[in-house]
């Protein structure tokens, strides 16, 4: 869902802070290419207090950003990349285009997984090989639509904002039909008037 186009206008002051401590906690932020163009992702970013717990945690200051793409239509100038702290990854499969794979290997680590469809399953074990085990998907609907698929969601945390809006740009899960994947409610926070849930695999 999104209000004027953008998700940012559904977040109330909880969302964000759930957001921001998701961000903290994880090992990598994954990110489809269709959210990173739509929402103009910039370089990923810990204010100190959070930096500061992650190095308490013997975590890296920051997470680094996976980039998720078929065609790579990402520009290696952009601050996502040129203002990272950590190296960004990019995943993607044989069949992008091998010019811009080149292009971007200047600027982040292109991870190729499966021949002409991204191999979901190789790559998230590849990510966890190189100790990114715990990966926060922002979304969008394709890229969750294809974890789901893969059955690699093992947590959903879903905020209902009580907003009327419309129309938006569809459901949280897009692309081909994925198997059902049953979720148990793990807790609910409520905060002006959201619900913040966090469901975990059954
Ligand atoms: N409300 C929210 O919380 C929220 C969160 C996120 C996004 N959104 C909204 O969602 C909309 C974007 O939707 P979307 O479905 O296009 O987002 P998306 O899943 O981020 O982007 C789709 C693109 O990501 C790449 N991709 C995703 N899965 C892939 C896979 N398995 N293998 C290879 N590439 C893959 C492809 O990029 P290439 O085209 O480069 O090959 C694909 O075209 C925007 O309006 C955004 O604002 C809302």
């Amino acid at each position: 869902m999104s209000v004027g186009g953008y998700s940012a206008g559904l977040s109330g002051a909880a969302d964000k802070r759930v957001f921001g401590l998701v961000r903290m906690v994880c090992d990598a932020v994954m990110v489809g290419a269709g959210t990173l163009r739509h929402e103009g992702y910039g370089a990923l970013r810990l204010d100190e207090r959070r930096r500061s717990w992650r190095r308490a945690a013997g975590l890296p200051e920051y997470p680094p950003l996976v980039l998720v793409s078929s065609r790579l239509e990402l520009d290696p100038g952009s601050a996502m990349f040129t203002d990272a702290p950590t190296r960004p990854v990019v995943l993607t499969h044989g069949g992008s285009p091998a010019d811009r794979r080149r292009v971007l290997s200047q600027v982040a680590d292109v991870l190729v997984h499966g021949d002409a469809e991204l191999d979901l399953p190789a790559a998230l074990a590849e990510l966890a090989g190189r100790g990114l085990r715990q990966v926060l998907c922002e979304g969008g609907p394709h890229l969750l639509g294809s974890l789901t698929a893969a059955d690699a969601v093992d947590e959903l945390c879903l905020t209902v904002a009580p907003q009327l809006t419309g129309p938006g740009p569809g459901r949280i899960t897009a692309g081909p039909p994925a198997a059902v994947r049953s979720l148990r409610l793990g807790h609910v926070l409520a905060a002006d008037d959201n619900l913040l849930l966090r469901y975990v695999r059954g």
